[in-house]
Formats: C-alpha cells, structure tokens, sequence
C-alpha cells in the first residue's frame, strides 16, 4: 500500500500512538510512601515501568515519611516491595539503574526544615540525575493531609515549575466524604495548583478494561445502533469483592461501600457505559461527555425501596469462617457503616430514558468480580412454541472486567435434536486468549501517564463534585434510616437487594 493510499508509515510517524510512549526527564515524590498503597501499587508499578524500559535513564523516587530512614533504607523497602508485588520479573540491572535516583525525606507534613530538604534534594536530583526540574508529587495520604502538603509545596517554591518544566499533583481517594467536603478538597488544591497540573486517581480508568468499554463501543458498528432504550431492557454493573476490610478498619469504618468505591469506580463505569461518542478521544472531550451523564442522572424517589445498603455478619468463605464487620478489629461495635450497596438510577436523556442502571457493590461477596451487564429486550415476537423459549433468557453483553477479563455475549440457540428447542448459550472473547501481552497493573498506566502529562483516564474537578451531588442524597437518607440490613459472608448480598429488583419484575445476575 502507498502512503497515497492512507497508510502511514509507522516508522516515519512520530504520533503514531502504537508505538510505546516513554517518559521524558522526570521525577516522582511520594508522600505517605509507607503506607499500603505505596507498597503494594505505586512502587511495583514504577519498578514495571522502569524494566518495560517506558522510564527515562535518570528517572527518580523520593519518599517522604515520618521515619527514620536513610537513602538505604528507603531503596531496600522498595526493593522489598517490587520484590514482592511487581507484575514483571525481578532484573538486577533495571534494579540498580532505578536506585540510583531514589531518595528518602524524613519529616511530617508541617516539618519546614523537611520540605526545604524536599526542595534541596529535587535541585541535587535536577542535577545528578538530570530529572529537568519536571516533578510529580503524589499525595498517597488521607484527605485531612492534603491542606498542609499543598500549602508546604508551594511555601518551599516546589509547585511552581522553573520554566521550561512541569510541577504536577497526584491526588488519590478519599476525594472528599460528601460535596461540600470534596469542593473545599478542591478549593484548597487549586489555591496552589491549576487544574491541569493535578491529576485525581481512579485507578479502575487505568484497568484496560475500563478502558475497552470506549473502543468496543466507539470502534465498532456492531454495539452502538442496539446501545439505547429502544434495545436495552437495563443494565447491572457489579463490583463484587470476597475480601473484608482487612487492616483498613481506621480508614473504612464511617465511610462505607457507596462512598468507597459507588462515588468514583462505579459512577465511572455507569458514565462511560452510558455516554454520548466523544467528539475526540482528549481529555476535555471525555470529561464533557461524562459530565452530561452525571447531570442527567436521577435518583429514585423512594430511596427506600431503590437503595439498599447492609452489613455482613459471620459467615463462611473460601473454606474458612470469616467473622462480622461488627467483630472486625478496630470497628465500633455499634457502627452502621455499609459493606454493601446497591442503588437504582436512571438517566434522563434520549438515549436512556426509563432504562435503570442498577449498581452494586459489596465486601465479603460470594466471590470477586467486576463485570457490565447490559442486558436487553425480549424479542417483540416469537414464532416459536411457548414451550420451546421456556429456557431462554435476556439476550445479554457483559463486560468482564476483572478477573477473567473478557467480553462474553448470551443469546438464544437451537439445542440440537429433532425438536425446537432453545436456550441461552455464550459467545466468548477473553484477552489472555486473544492476546498474548499480559495486561499492565491500573497504576502503571496511570503513573506513566502522570509522567506524560496525558490527563485522559483522570476525573476532572467537576465529575468529583457531579458524583457526590448523585451520593448525598442516598447517604443523608441511609443516615436518617435505621440500621443496615445484613448478609452472611460468603453470600451474594442481603436479600433486601433481591427484593429490591423484583419489585421491578428483575433478578441480579449471579456472576
Ligand atoms: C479501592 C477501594 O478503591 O478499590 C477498596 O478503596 C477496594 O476498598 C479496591 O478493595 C478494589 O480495587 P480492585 O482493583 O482490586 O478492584
């Protein structure tokens, strides 16, 4: 093919978005570096980055933390963490190329002498490894932190990039426990950093596939004419765990399932499920789309018979007895907090008109999953015998997000025989079958990103702020109304969720 023809040559186009994109001079602070995030994600995936070869040569890690660590120190906690946790084989020589960037910053968060070290050690950093002056800093520490970490920063000259380079933000979750916490979250970062420098993580955007939702529907014919309320009977997004909270009770108790993981996982995926085709795959473009979901959507109005939230209690799961959120180390005895959620909502526009999104989430759940079901219309008319059809189901398309990462698609089929006979059967596409790269880890991507400066797979200010304006209401009605329901552990959720679908003559989906 000529390049008349419309082929471009790969090798002569420096956008082709196929090749892989590296970062350029650059570096990453980590506050809270000792926390369980930074050790099971954010240091595995810098180590991930770093031997894909996707790092530059003087890339460096500075950690800062209230203990009483050398350099060495910090290097062998990182070291222990990759060792433990990255996805890619552990290589001596990626390894030794990496520690020679890294840094360790005692101090708390108020320490000015700690932050004038902070700034020192970036400066040496600029110098020795050549990281450019370009910094991200991560802020991997709870929300009542944020404040004085972004106020420090810019007092020591550290949010302001010297010219010719970038000074970024990295903000992780909790953002905010309601609206009016999350806008003065946001107040307080933009006093010190411009909505473009500060990147809020939702690490299920950084999930391949998340991201799959947009090209199975955006690059294909065959989805989208059926993708509306014409077709679409309803669809569940499930975010199923089987794990409890385990060392989190400080962190989970008083915030819940919804405000957990519905404000920001779910939400996502409900918008990029149900949003308009973007005029362009930017930033700005996905982020208008979105937003145009989270403003048409619309509560139930009686958030008692549409939203559910329970407990579990003891129960059994994975062969072991698992005690009840009551029992759990660290929880209040008398604690109503929600390990469980689901909520019917709808959204108001053209395409989705009376069609509920019903989302659920829960710990301690028969097992752990995450999947989109869109499940459609029964046929408008049937010519086959009554008796035939008696085993077939909703035609159905669910995205499997995790574990088992696919896209499977159940329709109707003839059983064989000499009778007419049908019943449902699937149709199955799973990426370790298709492809033979094994999927990066969410924070890779997202780091790398960062890195990039490609705000794509981060929520905007206002998405943060849309998604607790859909969650309040439920929250303040859940607080005004007795106790959670319960489940045993192990089980799929409390049977007032079951209720909560029949009353409108549906089932949840047994993943
Ligand atoms: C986090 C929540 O955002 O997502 C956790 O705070 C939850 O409670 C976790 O366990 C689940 O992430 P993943 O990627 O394992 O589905």
């Amino acid at each position: 093919m000529s390049e008349k023809s419309g082929w471009v040559n790969p090798l002569r186009d420096p956008l082709d978005r196929r090749l892989p994109r590296i970062a350029g001079p650059s570096g990453l602070v980590i506050f809270g570096v000792t926390g369980d995030l930074s050790r099971k994600k954010l240091m595995p995936a810098v180590y991930d980055l770093a031997s894909r070869g996707l790092l530059p040569p003087g890339f460096s890690l500075v950690g800062f933390a209230r203990r009483d660590w050398a350099d060495e120190d910090f290097a062998q906690v990182v070291h222990d963490a990759v060792r433990e946790h990255a996805r890619t084989p552990f290589r001596e020589e990626v390894w030794l190329q990496l520690a020679k960037g890294m840094r360790f910053i005692p101090g708390d968060f108020s320490d000015d002498e700690a932050f004038g070290k902070l700034k020192a050690t970036v400066e040496e950093l600029d110098k020795a490894q050549g990281t450019g002056g370009n910094f991200a800093f991560y802020l991997s520490v709870p929300p009542k932190f944020f404040p004085t970490v972004v106020q420090q920063l810019k007092a020591h000259s550290l949010s302001k990039a010297p010219s010719g380079s970038w000074r970024r933000a990295v903000i992780e979750k909790p953002f905010g426990h309601d609206l009016a916490s999350a806008e003065e979250l946001n107040r307080v970062v933009h006093e010190v950093f411009a909505p473009d420098e500060v990147f809020r993580i939702d690490h299920y955007l950084g999930k391949e596939t998340v991201q799959n939702i947009l090209a199975l529907r955006f690059a294909n014919t065959l989805f989208e004419p059926i993708w509306n309320r014409s077709y679409v009977d309803h669809v569940q997004i499930t975010m199923a765990e089987d794990i409890g909270i385990g060392g989190r009770a400080g962190y989970y108790d008083g915030i819940g399932a919804a405000r957990d993981v519905i404000q920001n996982h779910l939400l996502q995926l409900l918008a990029l499920t149900a949003m308009e085709e973007p005029a362009s795959f930017d930033a700005v473009n996905l982020v208008t789309e979105k937003l145009k979901v989270f403003k048409a959507v619309r509560l139930p109005d009686d958030l008692g018979r549409f939203t559910v939230r329970a407990q579990y209690t003891a129960g059994w799961q994975g062969g072991g007895k698992a005690v009840g959120y009551l029992q759990e180390e660290g929880i209040d005895s008398h604690s109503r907090t929600d390990t469980y959620a689901a909520v019917k909502l709808e959204i108001d526009n053209r395409r989705w008109a009376g069609v509920p999104f019903y989302l659920r989430t829960g710990k301690r759940l028969g097992r752990r999953v995450t999947e989109i079901a869109v499940v459609f219309q029964r046929a408008p008319h049937s010519p086959f015998d009554s008796m035939a059809t008696e085993e077939l189901g909703h035609n159905a398309l669910v995205i499997r997000v995790q574990p088992d990462e696919g896209v499977t698609m159940r329709f109707g089929s003839k059983v064989p025989g000499t009778s007419m006979e049908l019943r449902d059967v699937t149709m199955d596409f799973a990426y370790g079958q298709s492809f033979t790269e094994s999927s990066p880890e969410a924070y890779e991507r997202l780091i790398l990103d960062v890195l990039l400066g490609d705000a794509n797979l981060f929520p905007r200010t206002e998405e943060v702020e849309e998604s607790w304006r859909i969650l309040d209401p439920i929250e303040e009605f859940w607080e005004s109304s007795g106790r959670p329901a319960q489940y045993p552990a192990g089980t799929w959720g409390p049977k007032e969720a079951d209720e909560m679908l029949a009353r409108d003559g549906r089932s949840w989906r047994r993943p």
